[in-house]
């Protein structure tokens, strides 16, 4: 297979230097403002979901829009993956058909980044197994510097929920040190991670304090081998975040989506002003504009 030149993927958070990064967050400033542009308008991208998906897909598909790109939804109720086909023959034979990029999502972790080898046109991950979610990173730290307006260094942040289990969990735990985030792990044993990298808490009453960001996790059910909790609602009645623990701290609260309401987020924070997850949402689009946007014009 004809290897396009410069052909780069963004598999995880660490294929972009930190100036790229903060040339992704730049871009995306511009995007927030003016909403599309036809820079991507001859291109054409695929999105390939083997996992569901509400927020990144639609994401994806909206930012190459307001890029004038075209794009194709692999349906995979009707895909020859039902018919028995490999992953690796399907992406080789979506690849000839010249797309500019391809966005997956896969419970395999690793898939993505061994899927290269099969194409010439950029891959991006839209999250893989629970190994890496680097655009949903991406637009959470470019939240959290917004929020802080740019001054984030030493800042502190608990990550809570199920942090073993969650991709996001994964992608930011190696992204946001880079910017010089303080992390603070909160989670039960059972969903804690084996790393002694970083401090641990079990309840987030014992670090709330001083933490300037707390970021809620869903507790990732389908990736569980057996199960931890009687119901979520039995988690929830230790890990929900509610306005008892937060009091009038100004502390921001973020949350990747889909959240479970009063099991990770009471009712009360989710409608209070310091919970950003919509504009978590508002802001994927804009980095993932500019994602593709870096990706389609280096690529080629
Ligand atoms: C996350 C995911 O798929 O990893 N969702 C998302 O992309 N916003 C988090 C989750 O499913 O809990």
């Amino acid at each position: 297979m004809p290897k396009a030149k410069n052909t780069r993927h963004f598999i995880t958070q660490d294929d972009f230097t930190t100036d790229e990064i903060k040339e992704v967050f730049a871009m995306a400033d511009i995007f927030n403002d003016t909403k599309s542009s036809n820079t991507l308008q001859d291109k054409l991208i695929v999105t390939l979901f083997f996992e569901n998906s509400t927020r990144t897909r639609s994401s994806f598909e909206i930012a190459a829009k307001r890029l004038g790109a075209k794009v194709v939804n692999l349906d995979l109720g009707t895909s020859s993956s039902s018919k028995g086909e490999s992953i690796e023959d399907t992406v080789a034979n979506l690849n000839a058909m010249n797309p500019d990029a391809i966005v997956m999502r896969h419970r395999t972790s690793g898939l993505p980044k061994s899927l290269t080898r099969y194409v010439n046109c950029p891959i991006i991950n839209a999250g893989d197994g629970k190994n890496s979610h680097p655009t949903q990173a991406l637009l959470d730290l470019y939240t959290i510097q917004e929020h802080f307006r740019g001054d984030i260094d030493g800042k502190s942040i608990a990550i809570v929920g199920d942090i073993k289990n969650s991709r996001v969990a994964s992608s930011n735990i190696k992204l946001l040190p880079r910017f010089g985030l303080k992390l603070i792990l909160v989670a039960p044993e059972c969903f804690m991670p084996m790393d002694d990298e970083f401090e641990k808490a079990h309840q987030l009453t014992d670090v709330i304090d001083r933490v300037d960001i707390v970021m809620s996790l869903r507790t990732q059910i389908e990736r569980h081998s057996e199960s931890h909790y009687k119901s979520l609602e039995q988690y929830g009645q230790d890990y929900c975040i509610t306005k008892d623990i937060f009091g009038d701290r100004d502390v921001l609260l973020l949350h990747p989506g889909p959240v479970n309401r009063n099991i990770d987020i009471s009712d009360d924070m989710l409608a209070d002003t310091r919970c950003k997850v919509l504009r978590q949402v508002t802001n994927g689009v804009a980095i993932r504009m500019a994602i593709l946007l870096k990706l389609l014009e280096t690529s080629g």
